[in-house]
């Protein structure tokens, strides 16, 4: 990019700063006159690139969520196993071989409650070799390829916080096999972090409060990236989408595919999978119907009674809770990020140090001081006209890594890949040893993908091995 004349930066400036004061925001340039040169340049580019025009304004401004109200029913859910399912398995099967699928992870997020430093991805998690994410899922796509026959690619997308570091660390693992090209990381966007009366908080007096702008960000950014023009070239028609913290997630799935692509009740642009909630309080999306409309609720936003309501037979009259395992036609995807649908912007509390703009100094806050904005690719949901929500087996697909401890933790998680793997064994005709007391299985299992998807690829292997005794370790 060739450096501006002076001229033409001085009629940035001027434009940046009378956009700015336009709405409310001609603080941010309140030390202009302290910083150097590139440091003028970077602050101005940061303005400039601010979606001003999407920001609540400083009215509109508040904690309470626009999306909270009770007149929310239960949604209309396609049962597990639904009749015909081996037409549906075989269609998806056939989409896959055609090529016309593609792997889509959201890993940006930061792995805060986990109190892990690095990309979620890269954290160790399966229950026996320790495998991180990123490899389990690589696995799992590259046994898909080999089993269905089609190129099926992944595209990641990371965040300005561990871009870079996700970069290298496929790179210094060789792409597992995938080969490099096959394979595309591409970064979110930010949104600034906003005090209570809607101004926009400066991290130092050169720049601006940012955070990721929210998984919701991916339209634009798959936008942005070319990543969608890139599908499109290739054929891609249907995006297999998870979320990086759940190791018990099928990369791709024939059956939800084909269900996706051909099910009467599809509209084949937004199909999403269920399970059960555990509890009321579980901290999972719920599937509700609003008028005519399927969205998912997100569980800080549903009001207690609701979470806590239940149907005459006693069970949680909102209980299809959302793993974050969808499906999306692309096409859909390029109507959004044309301008279709707008997602809307949640807001969250947090603690952000900020700039106190009568001193320039930066302040850490003790508590939470500031509205953090992002937005949620559920959101799409209801925007597709025949959204598919599908119950499936919280055992055999959801057992995420969220927490260091307690529920949703990484013990948690191998314990739940481990007995995965050891009824996958049993379905096999091998007897897994298990303790009388709970029905636990008393080995400890670790099923490669490269090894089976599924059960049934499991015949072979399964029948080379001996009689399991308590306390092994097996690894296939
Ligand atoms: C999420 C869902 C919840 C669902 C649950 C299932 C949201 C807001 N809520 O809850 O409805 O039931 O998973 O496990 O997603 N991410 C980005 N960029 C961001 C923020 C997040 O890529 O800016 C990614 C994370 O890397 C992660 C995923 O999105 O893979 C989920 O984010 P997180 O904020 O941890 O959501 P949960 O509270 O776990």
């Amino acid at each position: 990019m060739t450096a501006d004349t002076p001229a033409a930066l001085e009629s940035r400036i001027i434009r940046a700063r009378a956009r700015l004061e336009g709405f409310g925001q001609g603080h941010l340039l309140t030390f202009w006159n302290q910083l150097s040169r590139p440091e003028q340049l970077a602050l101005l580019q940061q303005c400039e690139a601010l979606p001003l025009e999407a920001l609540p304004r400083a009215t509109e401004v508040s904690m309470a969520s626009h999306r909270t109200s009770t007149d929310l029913a239960p949604a209309e859910i396609v049962p597990h196993t639904p009749l015909g399912s081996e037409r549906y398995r075989a269609h998806g099967a056939t989409m896959i071989a055609a090529g016309q699928v593609a792997c889509f992870t959201v890993a940006g997020g930061q792995g805060t409650r986990l109190g892990w430093e690095g990309p979620k991805g890269t954290f160790a998690a399966t229950p026996v070799t320790g495998k991180s994410l990123f490899h389990l899922f690589a696995e799992s796509i590259l046994a898909t390829r080999r089993k269905f026959g089609g190129m099926v690619r992944w595209y990641i997308m990371t965040s300005p916080l561990n871009h870079d570091e996700t970069m290298r660390y496929f790179d210094s693992h060789d792409w597992f096999e995938l080969g490099e090209s096959t394979v595309r990381l591409f970064m979110q966007g930010t949104l600034p972090s906003l005090a209570h009366d809607g101004k926009i908080l400066l991290a130092t007096p050169g720049s601006i409060a940012l955070s990721p702008d929210g998984h919701g960000g991916a339209i634009r950014a798959l936008a942005g990236s070319g990543a969608l023009e890139e599908m499109r070239t290739h054929g891609i028609e249907t995006l297999s989408y998870f979320q990086v913290d759940n190791p018990l997630a099928r990369a791709v799935d024939p059956l939800f595919l084909g269900l996706h692509a051909i099910h009467p009740e599809s509209s084949a642009e937004v199909s999403s999978k269920v399970v059960p909630k555990r509890n009321a309080s579980e901290k999972v999306g719920v599937f509700c119907r609003r008028g005519a409309r399927t969205e998912v609720v997100e569980y800080s936003d549903l009001p207690p009674e609701l979470a806590e309501a239940t149907r005459p037979d006693g069970g949680l009259l909102h209980w299809a809770g959302s793993i974050a395992i969808h499906a999306f036609s692309r096409r859909f995807l390029e109507g959004l990020a044309d301008g279709a649908g707008q997602l809307p912007l949640h807001r969250a509390l947090k603690r952000v140090p900020c700039v106190d703009l009568s001193t320039g100094a930066v302040i850490e806050p003790a508590t939470p001081n500031a509205i953090k904005l992002e937005a949620f690719i559920f959101d799409a949901v209801p925007l597709a006209s025949k959204p598919l929500v599908y119950e499936t087996t919280r055992d055999e697909e959801f057992a995420p890594i969220k927490n260091a401890d307690g529920d949703d933790s990484p013990a948690t998680s191998r314990t739940a890949q481990s007995e995965r793997g050891a009824r996958w064994l049993e379905q096999c005709g091998v007897p897994v040893p298990r303790r009388a007391r709970d029905g636990a299985a008393e080995a400890r299992i670790e099923i490669s993908p490269l090894t089976a998807l599924c059960p049934e690829d499991l015949g072979a292997p399964a029948s080379c091995l001996g009689t399991i005794l308590p306390g092994s370790t097996i690894v296939l």
